[in-house]
């Protein structure tokens, strides 16, 4: 199982419109205004990492035709119920190969920060470089240190009359620069309360690694943005980069 499939209901429900009403206005401003005119023989844009479908949802609402993948099976349903204009798979970032060529692909909410091995993140870059045609903008969020280093290491707990979730975090190991978080859930489903318990991982990368990884998977104009400075407010866009990079 994936990780994210235990915790797909809760994300779907909670984990979606705060962030991405944030972090759409500053892709429409950094990456999407790269782009033609949407429409059907508009861009194609693929969305790596696709979570639940929120960001295709809003992609697919502006005319762009989406393809998003994830690795978590139970997120993609959530994703092609949600959006059914668009085609969702289940694959793995560091190891997919989709018919392309996409006119740009997307990242978001951190997705590439659960990728936790330095060579699977250059073989991720080098897939999404390889599904792009010539000149297309790849754009994505990841944490840096500082995200890691405060509030990464806050709990959070979600009480209602049928589910309850709490986040544990473990803190950031600056040697392994690991952060590791435990969600607990209960769900009341045909009158049984049903617990799932789900560990996520996330790495931290420097700008050099995230610069250097880039660089061998042939991106090239790259481009990045500090999320509070773009008017991400709060502790969303604490130490939160944006990327654009270039298939030259
Ligand atoms: C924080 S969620 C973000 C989802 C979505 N991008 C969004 O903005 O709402 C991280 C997502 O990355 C997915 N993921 C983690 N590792 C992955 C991998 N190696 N390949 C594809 N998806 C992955 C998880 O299953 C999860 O859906």
């Amino acid at each position: 199982m994936a990780p994210y499939d235990d915790f797909a209901w809760f994300y779907d429900r909670y984990w979606n419109e705060e962030f991405h009403s944030l972090a759409f206005p500053i892709l429409e401003r950094i990456w999407l205004e790269r782009l033609g005119p949407a429409g059907p023989s508009g861009p194609h844009i693929l969305d790596v990492c696709c979570g639940t479908g929120y960001l295709a949802g809003l992609l697919a609402g502006q005319g762009y035709r989406v393809t998003g993948f994830d690795l978590s099976p139970r997120m993609v349903e959530f994703a092609r119920r949600n959006v059914p204009e668009a085609a969702f798979h289940v694959a793995d970032a560091a190891r997919f190969q989709l018919p392309g060529p996409f006119d740009a692909a997307v990242s978001t909410f951190d997705s590439l920060n659960h990728i936790l091995d330095r060579d699977d993140l250059e073989a991720a870059f080098r897939n999404i470089a390889a599904s792009l045609r010539t000149g297309a903008p790849f754009a994505f969020d990841m944490l840096l240190e500082e995200a890691y280093q405060t509030h990464w290491g806050e709990s959070f707990a979600l009480v209602r009359g049928d589910h309850v979730l709490t986040i544990t975090a473990s803190g950031y190991d600056f040697r392994s620069r690991l952060g590791r978080c435990t969600i607990t859930m209960f769900r009341l489903v045909e009158d049984a309360w049903r617990r799932a318990d789900v560990t996520i991982q996330e790495r931290c990368y420097t700008p050099a690694e995230i610069d250097r990884a880039l660089d061998q998977a042939g991106f090239g104009e790259v481009c990045c943005y500090d999320a509070g400075d773009l008017g991400m407010a709060g502790d969303l866009g604490e130490g939160r980069t944006f990327f654009v990079a270039v298939k030259p």
